[in-house]
């Protein structure tokens, strides 16, 4: 039987553990483990995405956009917090991108530029991986005070929707839809080098 003294060492350490963690990663931690209060637009998204399509999920959290997708896509996750043991491990802000396999019809960031200390470095090496884009960005609309609301939620970029909007396109992808979603919106980006016939899917 654990005496009471180890029990308290064991949480203190553990305690002590997540402290030395960043603050972001503990929150990813709890998220990766749960249906996310925003799951409605991964809905949305896969209903952006033909279907069939090759899809890879950066940042993809508890991976329920996969719940959301025709049977025939092809999914794979990533993020820097892996939920589950399928889950290619990879840190943007680091450049360490999934070694993956094939060529993706689509990658799908949600929920995830606005973690990024350089959202448009990131988007330029997207193009390694498909022709397109589902993105979400939660522009910074007037007032200051908001800066601070997003910093609390470990945002590290705080963009207009014209800034965003440059972002995307020195980054070289086209916008081909911008629909919104609660106070943000979703993106379809499309690059300006696909010369692929427009829903031409992978296989
Ligand atoms: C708001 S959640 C969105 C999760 C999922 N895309 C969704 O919409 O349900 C942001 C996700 O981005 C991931 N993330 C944050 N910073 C990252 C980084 N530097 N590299 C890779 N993933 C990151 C987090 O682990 C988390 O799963």
């Amino acid at each position: 039987m654990p005496r009471p003294l180890q029990g308290a060492k064991h949480r203190a350490s553990n305690a002590i553990k997540l402290l030395g963690q960043p603050r972001g990663r503990r929150r990813w931690r709890s998220v990766a483990g749960q249906v996310p209060a925003w799951d409605d637009r991964n809905s949305l998204i896969a209903s952006l995405v033909p279907r069939g399509s090759a899809i890879l999920d950066v940042g993809c959290g508890a991976q329920t956009l996969r719940t959301h997708l025709d049977a025939q896509s092809r999914y794979v996750p990533c993020d820097c917090v892996p939920s589950a043991p399928g889950v290619i491990k990879i840190d943007l802000n680091r450049d360490v991108w999934p070694k993956v396999d094939g060529a993706f019809d689509y990658v799908v960031m949600s929920g995830v530029l606005e973690y990024l200390k350089a959202p448009g470095a990131a988007l330029r090496r997207v193009h390694d991986f498909a022709p397109a884009v589902v993105t979400s960005y939660q522009d910074l609309r007037s007032e200051i005070s908001k800066v601070t609301r997003r910093m609390h939620h470990g945002w590290v970029n705080h963009l207009s929707l014209p800034e965003i909007l440059s972002v995307f396109e020195e980054a070289g992808w086209l916008v081909e839809a911008q629909v919104g979603w609660r106070d943000s919106y979703v993106f379809v980006l499309r690059s300006v080098n696909d010369t692929r016939p427009a829903g031409q899917s992978v296989g």
